[in-house]
């Protein structure tokens, strides 16, 4: 089975929330799905799965250093072709999740639309949104491993 890793940072609990509803959209469509703080896992959870989502909040208009620090450990060899998915928390300018995003693009991911952004703790449309990006995720996946 086709397994989504999202790792996240937080401070307050809101990236998580949305790591949460993202995992829990994947796993109603059949997707092994784990949504991991960073400093539960390992790099090679990461590189192992078949797709990655990196999440971090906003704070003082960047991601949290240890969402750069695994960004910048990453082989981009081991990365080539990987589906990716960007997101997180924010208050009023949201940088980090389009900057993970970028990063994620030059280390070769693929990164699939929409990076998901939510403002503050996420409400009973936000969490909606989410799922349906787990949705998404596992059905394009789902479209993928049929091609090939
Ligand atoms: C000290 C501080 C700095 C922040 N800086 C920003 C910022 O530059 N841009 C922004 O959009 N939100 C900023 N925020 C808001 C957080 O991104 C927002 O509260 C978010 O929901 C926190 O997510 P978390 O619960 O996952 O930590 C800041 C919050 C604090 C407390």
């Amino acid at each position: 089975m086709l397994d989504l890793l999202l790792v996240y940072v937080t401070k307050s609990g809101n990236t998580r929330l949305v790591a949460e509803a993202i995992a829990d959209g994947a796993r109603s469509m059949g997707l092994e799905a784990r949504a991991a703080d960073l400093r539960d896992i390992e790099t090679a959870d990461i590189l192992g799965a078949d797709v990655v989502a990196i999440g971090s909040p906003t704070y003082e208009q960047r991601m949290l250093p240890l969402i750069e620090k695994l960004i910048d450990s990453l082989d981009s060899k081991k990365c080539r072709g990987k589906p990716g998915i960007a997101f997180g928390s924010y208050g009023w300018s949201g940088e980090a999740p389009i900057f993970i995003a970028k990063r994620m693009r030059e280390l070769g991911f693929d990164v699939l639309d929409p990076v998901m952004r939510v403002q503050y703790k996420p409400n009973d449309k936000d969490i909606e949104a989410c799922e349906r990006l787990g949705k998404d995720i596992a059905l394009k996946l789902k479209s993928l491993t049929r091609r090939t």
